[in-house]
Formats: structure tokens, sequence, C-alpha cells
């Protein structure tokens, strides 16, 4: 399977991969279901999802609406296990999954229902690029739906450095405005949005959890060597995270693709 070497150069996105995690949205089942509920989708709708995973979010949705999904996701490895899970749960014959990339996915312009990015587009250096994507692939009218997580509370230096070295990407803290106003622009307006703060976790949840993902069966595979050195770099970046997300929230967004011929609300409102 993989050895000692392969396992320490891996970020955290391929670590998942190996032990198989089920990656979800922040918000997990209950943010697919207000994305699919609050963007109107059907079993007509053909949604793109971005960033896939082990492909939880384009399960659910083919199970929750019957629709038609295309994934996609730079890590073959987390595909395969998405194919795996989509034949499992009896909905493959309603998703594509694909690897490609977010910033250049080749589909037509003016395709998709709805794009569905999660939390993946602050993974991607080129995160403007992304978002131009996202948006020529949708259909006038069609919604991107996006769930960015940022801090609300400040994180030390050193919390944000270590977030850097697990997840391999240049991080900068950032917090609930720059989402909302990079993801809303001319073409793209505001239509529905939730906010949200995580739970605080227990650290010993955590170390419970991490335990039982690593009893999986298909982890027998790896030498003792690899396997011990996979239990102790996902343990600590789970570890890492929960201190991480013990400071931060989440937006569940929505956007909708509009031709910019209408002027803005100028008495909005806020639910009591
Ligand atoms: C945190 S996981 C996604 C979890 C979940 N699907 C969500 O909605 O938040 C991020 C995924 O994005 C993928 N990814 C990162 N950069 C990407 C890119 N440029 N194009 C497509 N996928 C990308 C990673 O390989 C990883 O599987």
């Amino acid at each position: 399977m993989f050895s000692v070497n392969e396992i320490e150069k891996m970020d955290y996105n391929q670590l998942i991969g190996v032990v198989r995690e089920t990656n979800r949205p922040p918000g997990g089942m209950r943010s697919i279901a207000q994305i699919a509920r609050h963007g109107f989708l059907s079993r007509d709708s053909h949604v793109l999802e971005i960033g896939t995973s082990t492909g939880i979010t384009a399960v659910e949705l083919a199970k929750l609406v019957g629709c038609r999904i295309t994934a996609i996701d730079i890590n073959e490895e987390s595909l395969v296990e998405a194919r795996r899970r989509a034949e499992a749960a009896g909905v493959a014959h309603l998703i594509t999954f694909e690897r490609k990339d977010a910033t250049d996915t080749g589909y037509p312009s003016g395709h998709f229902d709805m794009v569905f990015c999660g939390n993946v587009t602050s993974l991607i250096p080129d995160r403007d690029k992304a978002l131009t994507e996202y948006t020529r692939v949708l259909k006038t009218g069609g919604f991107i739906g996006a769930i960015p997580m940022y801090y609300i509370d400040v994180p030390s230096d050193q919390l944000v450095a270590d977030v850097r070295a697990a997840i391999q990407v240049d991080i900068t803290p950032l917090y609930r405005d720059f989402w909302i106003d990079f993801f809303v622009g001319a073409d793209r307006h505001e239509y529905w949005l939730q906010d949200y703060r995580f739970d605080a976790v227990p650290a010993d949840e955590v170390d419970r959890f991490v335990d039982d993902i690593l009893r999986r069966p298909h982890l027998d595979q790896l030498d003792d060597d690899a396997r011990e050195l996979l239990g102790k770099r996902y343990r600590e970046q789970m570890q890492l995270f929960r201190v991480n997300l013990s400071h931060m929230g989440f937006t569940t967004l929505l956007v909708r693709k509009e031709p910019t011929d209408v002027e803005p609300e100028l008495f909005t409102s806020t639910a009591l």
C-alpha cells in the first residue's frame, strides 16, 4: 500500500484519503440538506461538486434528491473511495467522479444548476480563478452553495503556523465578512445564509474517534512502521484541528447567478 516515506510526505487531505475518513462539509448532513432545500434542487437538477473528497456530499445529494452530480477532486485516492461509496449506496448511476482542478474544469459554460463548493475554496491558492470558473459553468439563475469556514476568535501565530504545516496550504486567518464579500459580486447575489460556530469537542472524544478509524481493516495491508506513522500523524492532525475549530465558525451560503439589472434590496430584514 504506502511506505513510511510516502506517509511522511502526505498532507491532511491525502491522509484522510488513506484512512478513508468521511470528510464532511462544515455542518455535515444538516448543511447538505439546507443547500438542497434552499437551492431548490430537484431530480432534474445537475450539480457540480468541487473537492468531493470521499464523496459524502455527492452521495447524500443523490440519495436525498435523486439529482445528477458531477463531482471533482484533484486527489485520486479519495475519488477511488468516493466511487466505492456511491456503489455501496446504490447511487453510482447518478454520479460521475472525475479528477479535475476546480480552477480549470473544462465543462461547458452555463451547464450546471448548482455548483457546491463546501469549504474547499479556502484551500485553493488561486481562489479568484476558482470562483470565476464556478460562475462560468453555472446556468443563469443557478446557485453557488458554499460553506466557508473562518475564525471568530483571533488565533495565535503558532496555531496558524501549525495548521499551515498540516494542510500544506499557505493560509492567512480570514473572518466572516471576507468570505461573504468574496462570494457575493456583480453577477452573484446573496440569496440565503445562516451562520454557525463549531462546538467545543473534548480531546478524549477525538482520541476515541481516531482509535476507531485506525482499526479499519484495509489498514492491515500497511507495514507496521507505516501504520504506526499513519496513526501518529493522523492523531496529531485531528487534535490540532480540535483546537483550531474551537476558534472558528462557518456560514452556509447560497449566492445566485443573475445579470445585474436589479437595484440592491434597501430595506433588508433579519429573523428574530
Ligand atoms: C476538506 S476536503 C472537502 C470536504 C468537503 N467535501 C467540503 O465540502 O468541505 C477538500 C478537498 O478539496 C480537494 N481540492 C483541493 N484543491 C482542489 C482543487 N484545486 N480542485 C479540486 N479539488 C481540490 C482536496 O483534494 C480535498 O479532497
